[in-house]
């Protein structure tokens, strides 16, 4: 059995897990304790990177023996740590790095540099039916919105991302300006599924998804909004044009004193959204005839998401891979995931070991 200690400071959540693998490199975690900032960060409408790595310092010690001792591990079972270097907040990720550093010296424990967005795609490792590589992966989170195909456990290739925002932080923007509290995503999935019942006449928000385009209120200006779905030939998506405009409608409602279905705009909002992801999603698994798609993010969690990428999966006879939601979000079980990847393929990392707010994955 190989054990490892997985820490992830990247954002705005402290978190530490144990994770164990047998011979055959089955997972199971034994232990993840994720420290969410959210409540902190709410009263400021998004996240504040000065009290996000200061929370970070606070937290990170209690959190990583919390999770051994949940585990009933020491520190001598231990046969690597994973951490997150990058991409980030500079100044939270320099927290996790450096106690994983102090950590893993003192205790004599090889230590593992983890990509973020790699350690999101790896949470699928941890489902009841794992992805095998080759496989297409889909990232949505707050931070990033991007499609990679993944040749092996190691090596990724992004072949469509956003150009500007994210999903997750469109979602955020976006519902903060509806009154829903940060982060926005979860309230943004229900009030869009009210929406899509009430213009539709659907009996479910998925029925009602699935009918939206042919929807009349979208004629109407206050609820038509454009797609993120670059038509340049890539597999890019632009959020800030969606943002914009939806910025633009909720101003003249304020303005003009008008009458604003907030329900059904973000039902517009939402199928503009997760229609773009979906399209840039087809072409890619069409492109790269892979035939298994991994989802993972916080934004994974978005079930008008989910359901489109079931729909398109079961039209295109594709295997489907979404971890449990509790790993859909930032966590260190899926930092130590790709953490047995790097333990098996690559020299631990050295004490130069820094971190880096920038995205190198190719
Ligand atoms: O992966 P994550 O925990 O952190 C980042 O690495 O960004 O993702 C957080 C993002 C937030 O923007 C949050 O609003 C969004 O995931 N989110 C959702 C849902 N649940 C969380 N977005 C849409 N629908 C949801 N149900
Ligand atoms: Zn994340």
């Amino acid at each position: 059995m190989t054990y490892i200690l997985g820490l992830e400071s990247s954002c705005d959540e402290t978190a530490a897990a144990v994770l164990a693998v047998n011979d055959k490199g089955e997972f199971r975690v034994l232990s993840s304790i994720v420290a969410s900032q959210v409540d902190t960060h709410r009263l400021y409408g998004g996240v504040v990177p000065e009290i996000a790595s200061r929370a970070h310092a606070e937290a990170i010690s209690s959190i990583t023996y919390e999770a051994l001792e949940k585990a009933g591990m020491t520190p001598k079972d231990l046969h690597a740590v994973a951490v997150t270097t990058h991409p980030g907040l500079i100044g939270a990720l320099l927290v996790g790095v450096n106690f994983a550093k102090a950590f893993a010296f003192a205790n004599h424990i090889p230590l593992y540099s983890i990509d973020h967005m790699k350690g999101h795609i790896a949470a699928a490792y941890l489902g009841e039916e794992p992805p095998k590589p080759p496989f297409l992966a889909l990232a949505v989170s707050g931070g990033h919105t991007a499609l990679y195909r993944v040749d092996d456990y190691t090596a990724y290739h992004r072949i469509g991302t956003t150009r500007d925002d994210a999903i997750g932080e469109a979602f955020d923007k976006v519902g903060r300006l509806l009154g829903i509290p940060y982060p926005a995503g979860a309230g943004f999935d229900r009030l869009a599924g009210e929406g899509f019942c009430h213009v539709t006449g659907a009996a479910t928000p998925e029925a009602g998804f699935a009918a939206f385009g042919k929807s009349s209120i979208r004629r109407d200006a206050l609820y038509r909004l454009p797609s993120p779905a670059l038509t340049d030939g890539s597999l890019d998506l632009s959020f800030s044009g969606l943002k914009t405009a939806s910025v633009n409608i909720l101003h003249r409602v304020e303005q003009g004193g008008l009458a604003f279905d907030a329900a059904a705009f973000a039902a517009s909002f939402t199928f503009e959204a997760v229609s773009a992801v979906v399209k840039q999603t087809a072409q890619a698994l069409e492109m790269t005839k892979v035939g298994t798609l991994a989802v993972s993010g916080g934004v994974a969690a978005n079930s008008h998401l989910r359901a489109a990428l079931a729909a398109l999966c079961q039209k295109t006879g594709t295997r489907l891979c979404i971890p449990p939601a509790s790993l859909c979000g930032d966590n260190g079980a899926m930092i130590a995931a790709q953490g047995y990847y790097a333990l098996l393929s690559e020299a631990p990392a050295g004490a130069a070991l820094n971190a880096s707010a920038a995205d190198d994955v190719e």
